[in-house]
């Protein structure tokens, strides 16, 4: 069982890394391979809509896009991580996002997703929100945990302090490890839902 984090953060030791790291132990725990990959210090730009991945099965440029898509294809899970800039997440991630979505055509269905959004007071929700809709348009289910999840801290290392926000990274962990390995048992006994070809519809006539 594996789950891969993203750490949109361009601070390899800031406070998004204090928050995931929290979750790491936990999966530690649970027998879960974990790995970071720091994507908001990479040089990632957004998408051209060029088309060439759909061709190509891979993005047309060559960067962290590339390198995420065949450990996302195999993790059971993914989280998102972000910190938060001006309300939003931050744009390299996003750029990151954006592209990996779009440019990756395997089944996505049932890999759990998580975000989590990191700041120093406010815009946490925002972001959360913006996260998430990347796996609810995926047939990914959403793990959550005991409050919206996010970390609080300016300086880096300033959210080891944010005892609730650690602990509602902790029970994060916990929650998207049990929906992970229900997930996989149900799908041995189960299968995955059945899928009717795509309707494709640009406006409602
Ligand atoms: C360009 C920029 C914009 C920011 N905007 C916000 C904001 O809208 N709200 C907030 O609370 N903190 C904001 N911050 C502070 C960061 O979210 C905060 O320092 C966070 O802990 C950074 O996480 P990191 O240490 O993982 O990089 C901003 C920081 C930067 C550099």
């Amino acid at each position: 069982m594996k789950v891969l984090l993203l750490n949109g953060s361009p601070r390899v030791n800031g406070n998004t890394m204090v928050a995931l790291n929290e979750m790491v132990k936990v999966f530690a725990e649970e027998g879960v391979e974990a790995e970071i990959i720091q994507v908001g210090s990479r040089e990632t730009r957004g998408c051209i809509a060029c088309g060439a991945c759909g061709k190509n099965g891979k993005c047309v440029f060559d960067d962290v896009v590339n390198e995420i898509a065949p450990k996302f294809e195999e993790a059971d899970g993914i989280v998102v991580a972000s910190p938060v800039y001006y309300a939003s997440a931050n744009a390299t991630l996003i750029a990151c996002l954006d592209r990996l979505f779009y440019s990756t055509s395997f089944d996505k269905r049932m890999k759990v997703g998580a975000s989590v959004a990191v700041a120093r007071r406010g815009g946490c929700s925002a972001t959360f929100d913006e996260l998430n809709k990347y796996f609810t348009i995926s047939g990914m289910p959403v793990a959550s945990s005991q409050y919206w999840n996010s970390v609080h801290g300016g300086a880096a290392g300033e959210a080891l302090q944010d005892a609730e926000g650690l602990q509602t990274m902790k029970n994060l962990a916990k929650n998207m490890a049990f929906l992970m390995k229900s997930i996989a048992l149900g799908k041995e006994k189960f299968g995955l839902p059945e899928r009717e070809p795509h309707q494709w519809t640009n406006f409602i006539r």
